[in-house]
This record gives structure tokens, C-alpha cells and sequence, in this order.
């Protein structure tokens, strides 16, 4: 029902609806509607009352709530189902205890701070409350182990176009999870799997976003290395804005994955790279080795050239 209020008061983009006009429409008393109301604005929404006229909704959160996301993805077939958390140990954790649970493909858990956010190799993600954006979606595509490591492709690719789309920034990608702006890290993918030898079971895609974060907050080990895009742009841009265009890109590149190949992908990961052509150093967990980055092959995995 809350829901619903909202819904009607937003479709009167700004002009004012009576208490009265609500409780006929939702089909409930205006007490019912007026603690509806109470409840939005707890939750942060700016809704004033005008004497004699009613409620107009004058502003929205800066939050990532279900509400706001599920209006502003109407068109996108593939989040199903939003978990919202103000603060999870780690969104990527809670997304695979679903899957085990059965949720569904497009069940997407974001939260607004984690306390135990996760990297690659064990590493930590620093996840500051509202400051950035930490999303993790459970997907059930028909295909084999060997292609999962495709979608930390296709995300840092999503990824990457959201951030052009939204903000004008150039992101570079450097293969296979990381996303940098100026030559800083300002966002990684974290993409985990359960499977049999010839099946996934489910994929969990972790996405963490260093939105609004102001750097000076950074953890001494990444105040070198880590940035945001609001160190960069000057300014703070809405995340919910980013991470709509993030799953609007995700939903296109993941059809193009599913009825045709990854190659598309890899054609648009090459545009955004920044890993071709450089020295780099191969951290496998167990050995580290370095040489020339030359290409990525079909599944996604970097082709390094040694001496
Ligand atoms: C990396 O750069 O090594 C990957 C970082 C991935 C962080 C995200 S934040 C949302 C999701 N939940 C986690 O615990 N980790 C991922």
C-alpha cells in the first residue's frame, strides 16, 4: 500500500492530491494513507501538505530503495526481485545464500554499506554507508563453468558504458575485474559461481562502486591506488541513476552473450581496455608471473606473452 501511495503521488509529477482522493483511489481510510505518508517521509522522501489542496511529492532519497529502483527500471526484464539492505556483511554473501535458497535469475541484493565487503584473491572492499554502490545479481544462464569468467567481461563492459553514459567519464578497464579513472581503481567486479564440471549452477555478480565516496575516507592501503568518481567529476551524481544504467547496459550485453557469443563483448571490452599492449604481472593466487599482454581469447582469459 505504501507502495501505491507512492506510485500516485509520483504520477501527479508535482501537483497535489488530497488525503481525501487518495484514501477513494487506494480504496483505504485517510488515517491509513496519512501514516503511509508518515512512513515515506521517514524513510527520507520530501512530501509537503498544502492546506486545502494536499500532498505533493517534492523530492526523493538519496537511496537505493526498492521502490525507487523498481520505477526507475520498468523497462528491464531482467531484475526480477530487489533485496535491500541499509547494511549486510557482504551483498555477494547474502545473493549466494539465496541462490542456495532458490532465488531466482534477476534477484538482485544491494545495500547501502557492507561491513565485510569483498575482493578478488580475499582482498577487502571498502563499502562506506550511501557513499557508493554495492550490488550483487544472481543469474542461472544454461551454460558451462568455462564461461563464467565471460561475465566479469561483460560486466566490466556495462559498466563501463554506465559510467559514459551517466557522467561523460572515460572508465578504463583493466583486465579482468577492475574499472579505473585517472589510473585508479574506483570499482571492481567480483563475479562467483556454483557448478558441476559441465554446469552452472547459479553466478553471483558483485559490483562495487566508489559513487560519491569522498577519498580522504579511503583506508590508508588504498589512498594511493583508489579513487571515485566524485574525486574525479568534482561533484556527486545519483547512484541510482548509475546503477539503473548499469543494469539496463547489463540486460542488453547479457541477450547478445546468450544468443550469440561472447565475442561481441570482447569486440566492445578492446574499446575500453587499457590492458592490451602492457607489461603486466599475473597474480594466479599460487604464482605470479609477468610478460605482454597481447589479446583476450574467446572465453575471456588474457593471452600474456613471457620473455
Ligand atoms: C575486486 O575489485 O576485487 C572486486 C570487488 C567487488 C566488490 C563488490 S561490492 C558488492 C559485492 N559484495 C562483495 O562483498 N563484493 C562485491
Amino acid at each position: 500500500m505504501k507502495g501505491k501511495v507512492l506510485a500516485l503521488l509520483r504520477s501527479q509529477q508535482g501537483e497535489p492530491v488530497s488525503g481525501e482522493d487518495l484514501s477513494h483511489r487506494l480504496g483505504v481510510s485517510r488515517t491509513a494513507v496519512w501514516k503511509h505518508i508518515q512512513t515515506l517521509r521517514d524513510e527520507g522522501y520530501e512530501i509537503i501538505s498544502q492546506p486545502g489542496t494536499g500532498y505533493i511529492l517534492k523530492g526523493v532519497p538519496d537511496l537505493l530503495l526498492p521502490a525507487e529502483l523498481k520505477h526507475a527500471l520498468a523497462g528491464n526484464r531482467l531484475v526480477t526481485n530487489i533485496e535491500y539492505y541499509e547494511s549486510i556483511p557482504s551483498t555477494n554473501d547474502q545473493a549466494k545464500t539465496l541462490a542456495d535458497q532458490g532465488a531466482p535469475e534477476g534477484t538482485l541484493v544491494v545495500a547501502e554499506s557492507q561491513t565485510q565487503g569483498k575482493g578478488r584473491l580475499g582482498r577487502q572492499w571498502f563499502s562506506p554507508q550511501d557513499a557508493g554502490i554495492y550490488a550483487s545479481l544472481i543469474l542461472r544462464p544454461g551454460l558451462r563453468p568455462e564461461q563464467a569468467p565471460g561475465f566479469t567481461i561483460l560486466a566490466a563492459v556495462a559498466l563501463a558504458q554506465a559510467v559514459w553514459q551517466v557522467t561523460g567519464l572515460r572508465a578504463g578497464i583493466k583486465w579482468p575485474n577492475d574499472l579505473l579513472l585517472e589510473g585508479k581503481k574506483f570499482s571492481g567486479i567480483l563475479t562467483e559461481m556454483k557448478g558441476e564440471m559441465d554446469r552452472i549452477h547459479y553466478l553471483v555478480i558483485g559490483t562495487g562502486i566508489n559513487v560519491n565516496t569522498d577519498p580522504i575516507l579511503f583506508p590508508q592501503e588504498f589512498q594511493t591506488s583508489a579513487t571515485s568518481i566524485k574525486a574525479v567529476l568534482g561533484n556527486t551524481i545519483s547512484r541510482i541513476d548509475l546503477l539503473v544504467a548499469y543494469l539496463n547496459a547489463f540486460e542488453k550485453l547479457y541477450a547478445i552473450y546468450l544468443e550469440h557469443s561472447l565475442s561481441p563483448i570482447i569486440k566492445a571490452w578492446k574499446e575500453w581496455n587499457v590492458t592490451l599492449g602492457q607489461w603486466v604481472s599475473v597474480d594466479l593466487g599460487t604464482t605470479v608471473f609477468s610478460g605482454r599482454a597481447v589479446d583476450i581469447d574467446k572465453s575471456g582469459a588474457l593471452v600474456v606473452q613471457g620473455e
